[in-house]
């Protein structure tokens, strides 16, 4: 599967263009702030039907406009598939597959994967848990369906519950059959998500484990795992007791949506004692783990983004990651650079086919064939 064709009108700097893609490698050059991370972005939109960076629609139309629409032509096994994504001031996001509308945008993920590599990945470390969930849900439900469905039945428990909370805070009337319907939703939907994050991070382990090793050696082992409330014996029994510090704090406290995954290297925390270079290597191999457990889990690679890859490392692991995207394991690839010879003299030794895009303000200035 990869990105043939794209087309965008009025999507953050860029009021029209249209780009034509082979399988291989896509570097995007061009100086900082032409708009080489808006075009990965709008790739990450037909995937995943939002940004990787701002979640409000809204801010990613062109400003002075009124709506944005990226188009992509996929193929998979010879046969194109057209996505359109469109989103219009004040009016619901559409997404298609082949002209049918998703009543759902839910229910396009999954269908064409990628990884994006970017150095907003330090987040991961540097911010709480939510950014850690955040994005192990998105892998999760890259690989299945049902786990996003349940993610959302939660989400709705969790809300109505925090709303009844409020509720009582303000107006001190409790509704105890109603707290219990959703301590039971959450219960219900929680167990199944706790199982399978704890399902999907033993099979993470492995792919995690070796990619780590590749890009830092045999020398460090690094630590990832995964904290929930209902690894307690009595869960429900858990939620009962929060109740009264629930009622005074007018939220939830306990429950999956205050999961964490743990980052450790040699049981170290890894936010306060790894090197800069350790924190690279460790999100790098959480990204490439990504990348193999999705091509494993369904089948087909996923579309490589990298984000500014090369300014994040030194030249050992730039070299091992050089080698590792010319091996066969990826498929289409697109990198952006601000230094369009250091992208060259990379990949021209590469025997992938390979094309070079020269962006200038929301425009393309020249493509290059080497
Ligand atoms: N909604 C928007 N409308 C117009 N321009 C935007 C919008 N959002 C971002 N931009 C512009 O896009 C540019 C940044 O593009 P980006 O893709 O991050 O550049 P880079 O090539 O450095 O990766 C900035 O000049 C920014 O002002
Ligand atoms: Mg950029």
């Amino acid at each position: 599967m990869y990105l043939e064709q794209i087309e965008l009108q009025n999507f953050k700097n860029y009021a029209s263009l249209s780009l034509h893609f082979t399988p291989g490698i896509q570097a995007l050059v061009g100086e900082n702030g032409s708009g080489k991370t808006n075009l990965l972005d709008a790739i990450h939109y037909l995937s995943l039907t939002k940004s990787a960076f701002n979640p409000i629609d809204q801010q990613n139309i062109r400003h002075h406009e009124g709506y944005f629409t990226i188009k992509g032509v996929f193929k998979r096994e010879n046969s194109p598939e057209t996505v359109f994504c469109g989103y219009e001031k004040a009016r619901k996001k559409i997404i298609r597959h082949n002209e049918l509308t998703y009543e759902k945008v839910s229910q396009h993920i999954g269908r064409f994967p990628v990884v994006m590599i970017a150095p907003q990945d330090q987040d991961l470390i540097l911010e709480g848990s939510e950014a850690r969930r955040r994005f192990f849900d998105s892998v999760i439900a890259q690989i299945d369906a049902e786990y996003l469905q349940n993610l959302l039945h939660y989400q709705y428990y969790l809300q109505q519950r925090n709303a009844l909370l409020k509720t009582y805070y303000e107006q001190r009337q409790w509704d105890e059959d109603l707290c219990q319907t959703y301590d039971a939703g959450m219960l219900h939907f929680g167990q199944k998500i706790y199982a399978r994050r704890q399902h999907f991070l033993q099979d993470f382990q492995p792919f995690f484990q070796s990619q780590y090793q590749q890009l830092a050696g045999q020398k460090e082992s690094p630590q990832l795992s995964y904290h929930s409330d209902f690894g307690q014996t009595d869960i429900a029994q858990a939620f009962i007791k929060a109740r009264e510090a629930d009622q005074r704090l007018q939220r939830t406290t306990v429950g999956i949506h205050r999961d964490d995954f743990i980052f450790q290297l040699e049981s170290y925390p890894l936010k306060k004692f790894g090197s800069q270079g350790q924190q690279k290597s460790y999100l790098l191999a959480l990204k490439l783990a990504q990348f193999a457990i999705v091509r494993q889990e369904l089948a087909l690679k996923p579309i490589l983004l990298l984000d500014d890859i090369f300014d994040k490392l030194d030249d050992a692991r730039m070299q091992a990651l050089v080698e590792m995207v010319s091996q066969q394991t990826f498929g289409q690839i697109f990198l952006t650079d601000a230094r369009p010879e250091r992208s060259l003299s990379v990949l021209a030794a590469l025997n992938t086919e390979k094309q070079m895009f020269f962006i200038q303000q929301g425009k393309l200035n020249k493509t290059q064939i080497f």
